[in-house]
């Protein structure tokens, strides 16, 4: 959801004259925000690239800006299942995890794509094994 947000690219189009950041956006113009971009922001985030799903855990003094992490969106347009979206994720996860194991075939060069949502390119070819049963999660 970070490093590979689902929608890397939200669009707007300004109703007026309006600026940011010093810069003037005309009316009409389109204004493009990148979760992509803003989730690996060497500003917004210590060691951008690595993935560390610890950084999430709740840690006193936690000073990350509420718009450092978006892919959900933010204000008035949020997605309005974000709950049940994240909710969908770890569920399947759970239940494809215990059942099953992935491995990754060696020798793929992975890239992703955005066209409205962000893709492999040209897949990612994985093996996938049952687990023996009593080692769900090893
Ligand atoms: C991982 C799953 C999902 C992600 C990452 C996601 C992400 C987003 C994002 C970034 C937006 C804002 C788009 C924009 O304003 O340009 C959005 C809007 C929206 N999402 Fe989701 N979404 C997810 C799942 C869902 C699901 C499961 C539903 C419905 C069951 C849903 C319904 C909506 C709706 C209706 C909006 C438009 C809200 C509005 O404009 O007022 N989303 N979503």
């Amino acid at each position: 959801m970070r490093l590979y947000p689902p929608l890397p690219v939200l669009l707007r189009v300004a109703l007026a004259d309006d600026s940011a950041c010093g810069r003037r956006i005309p009316r009409g113009s389109f204004v493009a925000i990148m979760p992509w971009v803003v989730h690996r922001h060497r500003k917004l985030w210590q060691d951008p690239d690595r993935f560390d799903p610890e950084r999430f855990a709740p840690r006193q003094g936690d000073t990350r800006s509420r718009y450092a992490y978006i892919p959900f969106s933010v204000g008035p347009r949020v997605c309005v299942a974000a709950s049940l979206g994240m909710a969908e994720i770890l569920i399947a996860m759970a239940v494809i995890a215990q059942r099953l194991r992935f491995r990754l075939v060696p020798g793929q060069t992975i890239e992703p794509t955005a066209w409205s949502t962000l893709r492999p390119k040209r897949g990612i070819l994985m093996r996938v094994e049952p687990r023996a049963a009593g080692s769900a999660g090893v």
